[in-house]
């Protein structure tokens, strides 16, 4: 669904991309993987059209979408959940998503929907962004993406500075929204938990792409998991995946 291929992206003279391939499959969770600072967001900024690539190509559902400005990106169905959540803090929850709302498409979720599977948000529906948790910024970052009605989800750390009881009902929306047909790329730092979600994982350092295998092969590698994820070696693998 998306082939990114010998992907440059600069911030002025800085190199930060420095050729990055790889590819996510139709239905697919994809995970992005790597320390901070080794690019990851930067590549989603470049998929979502924010911080175009200045050589490569980033290739979705057989357009190439290298250099189509942002709202053009989202309009074929790609929607970014940025680092960070940024949502609106003085508008209330319900607002924060009627802005987002994608009419264009006749399927898909609306805000019922939203509010039936994040109950923690209609509770909130009258609550201003900036009276919400941690947590629930996160929910409504997520359920702000998926009113526009995307056919292919990215998630930039959904899960920093999120309780482990979060990071949990996290995994539990990513794995919702792909049985649903959303394909996902999640870009991470916290490899545990990606390779309890994701189908594919890609591992960057330094502004490229340096290992992809599936989750379970990338787990049982010490060597990647110490050296490229930060994961300390007493570490035990999960015993519990794929959707569990
Ligand atoms: N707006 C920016 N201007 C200049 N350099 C940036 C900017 N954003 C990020 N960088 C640099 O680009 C590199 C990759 O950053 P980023 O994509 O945020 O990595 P990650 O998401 O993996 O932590 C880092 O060295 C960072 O300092
Ligand atoms: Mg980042």
């Amino acid at each position: 669904m998306l082939q990114i291929t010998d992907l440059h992206t600069y911030y002025g003279e800085s190199h930060v991309l420095q050729g990055v391939t790889l590819a996510a499959a139709r239905g697919t969770v994809t995970a992005v993987l790597g320390r901070n600072g080794v690019g990851k967001t930067t590549l989603c900024r470049s998929i979502a059209g924010l911080t175009p690539a200045r050589a490569g190509a980033v290739v979705f559902d057989g357009n190439d979408i290298t250099r189509t400005p942002p709202y053009r990106i989202h309009d074929l169905g790609i929607s970014l959940v940025p680092q960070g959540r940024r949502i609106f803090p003085s508008l209330t929850v319900q607002e924060n998503m009627a802005i987002a709302v994608n009419t264009t498409r006749s399927q898909g979720w609306d805000l019922q929907k939203v509010f039936a599977v994040f109950p923690r948000l209609a509770e909130r529906r009258q609550n201003r962004g900036n009276e919400l948790s941690g947590g629930e910024q996160q929910m409504l970052a997520i359920a702000r993406a998926l009113v526009a009605r995307p056919t292919f989800l990215i998630l930039d750390e959904p899960t920093e500075g999120l309780s482990p009881m979060l990071v949990a009902e996290v995994a539990g929306v990513i794995r919702r929204l792909k049985d649903e047909g959303t394909s996902i790329l999640l870009a991470e730092q916290n490899a545990a938990f990606a390779v309890k979600v994701a189908d594919y994982v890609h591992v960057m350092s330094k502004g490229v792409v340096v290992h992809s295998t599936d989750p379970v092969a990338l787990w049982q590698n010490e060597e990647v998991k110490t050296q490229l994820l930060g994961v300390p070696a007493a570490v035990s693998p999960p015993n519990t995946r794929p959707g569990t």
